[in-house]
């Protein structure tokens, strides 16, 4: 089937059920000829979305072209598999002096007719467009960017959806010629030739995800909760290349500590959960203030209350607990309570009824992302967590033999604990999980303590509404038994490979010892000590050494103390929410530790070393990433980002323009980012940040004027 029809700044997802089209701006006309069932605004853009059935095959309406807009012809394939988009996208069309005719309504009548008429019609567009269109490939789930010439611009782009951010080609101007000094000063060698800048994104993409895009999602399956995981956009027609704006009245966060329990409504203006959670007191809309009062579905009379029940099961207090993650989080306040402990907790959940919850706990202050159990592995290396969390998050834990729990098992560390509370804990009604499938409580408990076996975790002695189990320290006593009730992984299996990775339901190895009581990987110092003291893990890694960590710690903090001499509000709650997009071995992090602020450390999946998971021995917390697509992340997250050697690194993996894009996404404004980078990169990305209008200042790091890493400091 062919159609043609047209929008201004739509884009189109289809596949041979359904399509769906989003719109920048509210659709002026209707769609005539397309048999639509939704017609909905949602909190960013326009949505459109119908199914593919005979009404529309065969419709009684012209296609609607029109001169004035931008013309986009579909192709839906009744051949493709499952999901396969296939989408011919034209640039403006050809202007005509007078609005097209509606075919002859005796024409339409017969829909044979009709669909010739169309065949033709968009054979013809094809044909005169080939050399320009662009055929949207289907998503893929770990696309792997080809090398692109880093002096491409794309402000030529020929795709009519993305090219709204369209600027007059640009000259490459003369190279700039800078020098530093060893004080701070304003650079700006290419004042002469100011770059033109890049245009703000429309409106209704304040708050855009561009991996967790409600339009997208449709066109992938729910089985395993696979719509809800993270859905790239690729190639050049769907990239987005404008600056995502802020929202109506945007105010700067609160300081922390007041932003834990407050925050500005114009800043993140959602009210759902403010309604449909008011009995569990999520959040409460009270003036144009979000006020948090520390409720949850599992702890209506508040967070605290349900702290100090488990902190009778499980050593909350005493520094063994420093790592945790909170499956399901809603708003985060269960890690926002053990923040009272010292203990530092990744609270994830994916982007779906809740609306916005992520988006409010980073708002206040707290660690979070979007995340979810769904089909691949979370982005964090086997033996992380100290204590993974789940209340009421409705994951079906027994499902696909086991599958979720077996991922608990690889991130959680040897000893670490698992904490569940809800259903099916002291449940009796029969409930729907995550994934629409009904579960008898009874029986899910029966199953549940029986995968736990497994797992050989034991549970802890405990009554009430939260149950504790906790993993064994080594697999010594678990291999022994029968190796069909404990289904072990590949040996080839890397455990800390957690980047677009299939979950499989196995048990993760351990490394290997040779007696009960040792603890496989090592023995963790409790924190805080265990923040600078080597971590096990170093030993792991070829090429690294104790040594290395100690130099690496000792020159972090020459430099962080060098940054917070330009970052005067550091130590007064200037920043809050800190990203380190190369983290390393979590030096900054470690270094930063005592100002008011959380770092997610990210370490590219394709790093020469993988160090997250010494990371995460040092009781720091990150993720994988690749900065060729963007973050699990809302607008204005962050108010802190360092990009260490980021921009020489992926100088050839992708093209750095679109990382500046979504650096500036995430970025709160007013916040600042440190490039620190060879001085020949430096040169390099200087004209992007010009175009982002960001202040810079130029200097120069430990190593004086003659060294030849470069501090690039840009206020937002
Ligand atoms: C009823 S709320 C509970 C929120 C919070 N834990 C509390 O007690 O207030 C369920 C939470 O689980 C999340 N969730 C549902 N399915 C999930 C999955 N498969 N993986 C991660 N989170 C999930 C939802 O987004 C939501 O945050």
């Amino acid at each position: 089937m062919l159609r043609a029809f047209s929008f201004e700044r739509c884009e189109l997802f289809a596949n041979i059920e359904r399509f769906s089209i989003r719109c920048f701006n509210q659709p002026s006309h209707k769609v005539e000829g397309l048999s639509l069932d939704t017609y909905q605004k949602q909190d960013s853009p326009w949505y459109l979305s119908g199914k593919k059935d005979k009404h529309t095959a065969a419709s009684s309406s012209p296609p609607d072209i029109s001169p004035t807009t931008d013309l986009i012809i579909i192709s839906i394939s009744h051949t493709s598999p499952h999901h396969h988009l296939h989408t011919l996208k034209m640039p403006k069309a050809s202007p005509s002096p007078s609005p097209p005719q509606p075919l002859p309504k005796t024409h339409l009548k017969n829909p044979l007719t009709t669909l010739f008429l169309i065949t033709v019609l968009c054979s013809t567009f094809y044909t005169l467009s080939s050399y320009r269109s662009t055929i949207t490939p289907p998503p893929k789930p770990k696309p792997k960017p080809k090398p692109k010439p880093t002096t491409k611009t794309h402000f030529n782009s020929p795709n009519p959806i993305t090219n709204f951010t369209s600027l007059t080609h640009q000259t490459t101007p003369p190279p700039p010629i800078f020098k530093t000094h060893h004080k701070n000063h304003t650079f700006n060698p290419l004042q002469q030739y100011p770059p033109k800048k890049f245009q703000s994104c429309p409106s209704n993409f304040t708050h855009y995800c561009p991996c967790q895009d409600p339009l997208r999602e449709r066109f992938f399956k729910i089985t395993k909760m696979l719509h809800r995981e993270r859905h790239c956009p690729t190639g050049e027609s769907e990239i987005l290349r404008c600056l995502v704006p802020v929202p109506l009245g945007y105010k700067k966060p609160f300081v922390w500590p007041k932003s834990r329990s407050e925050a500005w409504f114009s800043n993140v203006p959602f009210k759902v959960l403010t309604e449909s959670k008011k009995q569990q007191n999520w959040v409460r809309l009270v003036g144009d203030r979000l006020v948090f009062p520390g409720g949850g579905t599992s702890f209506q009379k508040g967070v605290k209350g349900y702290v100090d029940v488990l902190k009778k099961m499980v050593p909350l207090e005493s520094g063994v607990i420093r790592t945790v993650v909170d499956t399901g989080c809603g708003v985060a306040s269960f890690g926002d309570a053990l923040m009272d402990y010292n203990i530092i907790t990744m609270s994830i959940a994916p982007r779906d009824i809740h609306e916005a919850q992520v988006q409010f706990a980073l708002e206040r202050g707290l660690p979070a992302m979007l995340g979810v159990l769904g089909t691949y592995r979370l982005p964090y290396p086997s033996r992380s967590f100290d204590m993974a969390h789940c209340s009421r998050c409705l994951v079906p834990w027994t499902q696909y033999d086991g599958l979720y729990l077996m991922e608990i098992d690889r991130i959680l560390r040897p000893g670490g604990y698992w904490v569940l509370s809800g259903p099916p804990i002291n449940w009796r009604n029969k409930y729907t999980a995550s994934d629409g499938t009904t579960i008898d409580p009874k029986k899910e408990l029966t199953r549940l303590e029986d995968l736990a076996r497994r797992l050989c975790w034991r549970k802890l002695k405990g009554k009430g509404p939260i149950a504790v189990w906790q993993k064994p320290n080594n697999h010594i006593e678990c291999n022994k038994r029968n190796s069909k009730f404990h289904k072990f992984c590949d040996k080839n299996d890397d455990p800390d490979d957690g980047w677009y990775k299939t979950m499989d339901a196995c048990i993760t190895r351990l490394p290997q010892v040779d007696h009960m009581q040792d603890v496989s990987g090592g023995v963790l110092e409790n924190w805080p000590k265990r923040l600078n003291t080597v971590p096990p893990r170093i030993g792991l890694i070829p090429g690294l050494t104790s040594q290395d960590f100690v130099d690496d710690n000792l020159m972090w903090r020459k430099r962080v103390s060098t940054y917070a001499g330009v970052l005067k509000s550091l130590s007064s709650g200037g920043y809050r929410n800190v990203m380190d997009m190369n983290a390393g071995l979590g030096g900054f992090a470690a270094s930063l530790s005592k100002y008011p602020v959380w770092v997610m450390n990210v370490v590219p999946h394709d790093a020469e070393y993988n160090t997250l998971g010494v990371i995460y021995e040092r009781g720091l917390i990150g993720t994988y990433m690749n900065w060729c697509e963007p973050f699990s992340t809302y607008p204005r997250s962050y108010d802190l980002i360092h990009a260490d050697n980021v921009f020489s690194m992926y100088m050839n993996k992708c093209d750095i323009v679109d990382i500046f894009i979504e650096m500036y996404r995430i970025i709160r404004p007013k916040g600042t980012i440190i490039i620190a980078d060879h001085v020949d990169i430096i040169v390099k990305i200087k004209s992007h940040t010009d175009q982002m209008s960001w202040h810079a200042r130029l200097l120069d790091t430990e190593a004086g004027p003659f060294g030849p890493r470069k501090l690039l400091f840009l206020d937002i």
